[in-house]
């Protein structure tokens, strides 16, 4: 495929792997498609109370099942959302970068110096589907889901975890504003962005914030995660491109 069909992605030049590079000082962290190769890094990782205590998705305990089900959902919409890059269509031209509904790119990965790569967090971004809007939440998802791909007034979300070995180093403030410049806003016209995060989640509002999000206010939620904590109050949070 032409490399500039996937701009701004890199590619790497041994695998054909596309990737985006953090600025430094994080530039030893690519974000590339996942791998089912992950089941071990994710089966670790989801197991961590530092992580999965503040996330309302993975299944605790996280067996490497859990695991190989996500990462071949995941690759499959990755390489879907490549094919579709790559595909011929009328009357689009290489200068005009197509527009697409997903980044193919979200698992976080520290390179070292010998070449090994890590697998350390993830950040995806998908539709809003408006948890915490109460009564009107099955309207607002429906109304969100049938919007064409490209159209502005999509609400997005996004879903992000570190590896607690990394966390308090700037790389999910780096990942987030990468993830948004680079591909999320000129490869998928994202205008309008909605965070959720549990009322005392701190690090995440905080990330969230430094890239310009504003708190909206505070759904009054009790919400237990599968490690079995209970928070209360989630923290809605709204980025609008300007
Ligand atoms: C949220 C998470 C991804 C943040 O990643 P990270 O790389 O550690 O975040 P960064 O280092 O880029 O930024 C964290 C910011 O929060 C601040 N922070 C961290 N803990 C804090 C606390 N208890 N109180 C106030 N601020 C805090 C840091 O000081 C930093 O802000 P600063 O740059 O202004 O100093 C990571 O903590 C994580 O994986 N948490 C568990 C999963 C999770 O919560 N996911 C998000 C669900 S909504």
């Amino acid at each position: 495929m032409s490399h500039s069909r996937l701009h701004p992605l890199q590619v790497n030049s041994a695998t054909g792997e596309p990737y985006l590079r953090l600025p430094s000082p994080h530039d030893n962290i690519i974000i590339t498609p996942p791998r089912m190769s992950d089941v071990d890094a994710a089966v670790h990782n989801l197991n961590d109370r530092k992580i999965v205590d503040f996330l309302i998705g993975p299944p605790f305990p996280y067996l490497p099942s859990h695991a190989e089900v996500w990462l071949s959902n995941v690759k499959e919409a990755s390489d879907a959302v490549l094919a579709e890059l790559g595909r011929d269509d009328p009357g689009q031209s290489d200068n005009e970068p197509k527009v697409v509904g997903r980044c193919p790119v979200h698992a976080l990965r520290e390179v070292a110096e010998d070449g090994t790569e890590t697998l350390i967090g993830d950040i995806t971004i998908r539709r809003c589907d408006f948890a915490h809007e109460g009564a009107q939440r099955d309207m607002r998802r429906e109304e969100n889901e049938a919007r064409p791909v490209g159209d502005p007034t999509i609400v997005w979300c996004i879903g992000d975890w570190l590896a607690s070995s990394h966390h308090g180093r700037g790389i999910m403030s780096a990942a987030l504003r990468t993830l948004m410049t680079e591909w999320a806003i000129p490869r998928m016209n994202v205008r309008v962005v909605r965070a959720e995060a549990y009322t005392e989640n701190f690090a995440s509002t905080r990330v969230f914030e430094k890239f310009g999000f504003v708190q909206e206010r505070i759904a009054d939620d009790v919400v237990t995660t599968n490690s079995g904590v209970t928070w209360h109050g989630v923290r809605l949070l709204w980025w609008k491109h300007s």
